[in-house]
């Protein structure tokens, strides 16, 4: 088949070259040059495990073109799908600005035969209506199309297996011919196919983040309670999520979601609902509870850090990606800023992005024993796996004062106690 997918971030991109690895001719559409000409060197720009191996093996193969032509790659294509960002407005809402300026550019290049557009986009119930409108509008009068919703469930990090592998593949539309052609395509994929109709798919996915941050929410929730107790949440969520009705997976207390998705999502939702007239004081909390996860670690640092000299492990809003949009570290990061602490912060991939943030209002490690060398205190944000057996005897011998606040749980309270470290992880007790 030959497709097309509009935009070449995380979703875009993975989509393109899992597509074209299956031996699809796919072409991909962006608006800025420069990145185009560093994607057709095999440059995926992103940083993700796998991906640039496979953007070039398939470029190699002439699976894959990067143009920012509608014209030469729209009326090529059987199925146009779209991955382009709708970033939360300060208001909260999804702007649709993108979305809907791309289905203006797909309709009026649509060819001769029959097209199926698909968003993949995270897009508020209601929208592939509304670009059905735009698309009806602005086509020429011999086009014919159909709008389809199939939205993406890939994690940063992991994206290439959960592509290849997802749990499901969700396919909404009205038309017969549209669900059987996005059928053919995700063939070779493996995962539950469940068709349901536009307004549901749109909706599956809003439903499907918001009920794992308020997974996340309530793990906080339950290690605030933990802290004041001596109960130990590792313990009790472990004793929780043993119930196959429940389940372990996003049970992990921490500083809360970070990333492009859920709290962008999660506010979303309450948009939706709220304009309804459907009370959403329950996703209210789970939002609530995120920001409190983040301002009682920064309060628990001010309060028990014996200096204000400082290094941070991790930036990344969680490992294996250099992203630090809506990053717990970067939240923190600002408000001890503020309150006077000098910060030297070591991430193995999220440096660069980091810098166009603060600049050079922090120093950056070169690795994580830099990181702690001569500080008062070391914290933790993201457990990256060059973290988890790091030899920590080394790390306290160079450390000013031995002090690690962990945000994200990386170590046993008791070895920690035993290597001398003052050691604050979330939920369990201050050893
Ligand atoms: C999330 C969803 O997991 C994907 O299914 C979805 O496709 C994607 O959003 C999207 O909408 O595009 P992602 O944001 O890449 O994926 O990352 P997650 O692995 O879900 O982690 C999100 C945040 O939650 C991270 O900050 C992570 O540290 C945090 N988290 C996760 C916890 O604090 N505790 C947990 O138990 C799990």
């Amino acid at each position: 088949m030959t497709i097309t997918l509009v935009g070449h971030g995380y979703v875009g991109l993975v989509s393109a070259c899992v597509f074209a690895d299956l031996g699809n001719t796919v072409f991909v559409i962006g608006r800025n040059e420069d990145k185009l000409l560093r994607l057709k060197s095999g440059d995926p720009i992103i940083y993700e495990p796998g991906l640039e191996e496979l953007l070039k093996k398939n470029i190699a193969a002439g699976r894959l073109i990067f143009t920012s032509s509608y014209k030469e790659a729209i009326p090529a294509s059987e199925i146009v799908m779209t991955g382009v960002g709708t970033p939360p407005t300060p208001t909260g809402e999804a702007d649709l600005t993108s979305v809907l300026a791309v289905a203006e550019q797909i309709g009026q290049n649509l060819g001769n035969h029959f097209t199926v557009i698909s968003c993949k986009s995270t897009v508020p119930v209601g929208t592939n209506r509304k670009i059905k409108e735009v698309l009806d509008r602005v086509k020429p009068a011999h086009a014919t199309f159909e709008v389809a919703s199939c939205p993406e469930f890939l994690r940063e990090g992991s994206a290439l297996n959960d592509t290849f592998r997802p749990d499901r593949i969700i396919i909404g539309s009205d038309s017969k011919e549209a669900i059987d052609l996005l059928l053919k395509l995700h063939e070779p994929i493996e995962g539950e196919r469940v068709v349901v109709g536009l307004e549901s798919a749109e909706i599956i996915k809003y439903a499907s983040n918001s009920m794992l941050a308020t997974k996340i929410s309530f793990a906080n929730l339950i290690s605030f309670i933990c802290e004041k107790t001596g109960a130990d949440v590792e313990e009790v969520l472990d004793g929780v999520g043993l119930d196959k009705r429940i389940g372990r997976m996003f049970l992990y207390s921490g500083t809360g979601y970070g990333g492009s998705c859920f709290p962008k999502d999660v506010l979303a939702l309450i948009n939706t609902g709220t304009s309804m007239g459907v009370d959403m004081t329950m996703l209210k909390a789970v939002d609530d509870i995120n920001k409190k996860a983040q301002t009682n670690f920064a309060s628990i640092i001010q309060s028990s850090a014996p200096g204000k000299n400082i290094g941070v492990w991790g930036l990344a809003f969680k490992p294996n990606t250099d992203d630090i949009r809506f990053a717990p570290a970067i939240n923190i990061i600002k408000i001890l800023l503020e309150d006077g602490y000098t910060v030297t912060a070591y991430d193995p991939e999220g440096m660069d992005n980091t810098a166009t943030v603060f600049g050079d209002r922090i120093r950056y490690a070169a690795n994580p024993f830099e990181a702690a060398e001569n500080k008062d205190a070391l914290i933790i944000f993201t457990e990256w796996n060059e973290f988890k057996q790091i030899d920590l005897k080394k790390i306290k011998e160079t450390m000013s004062s031995p002090y690690i606040f962990d945000g994200r749980n990386m170590y046993e309270p008791e070895t920690m106690k035993q290597l001398g470290f003052t050691y604050y992880s979330i939920g369990r007790k201050n050893i």
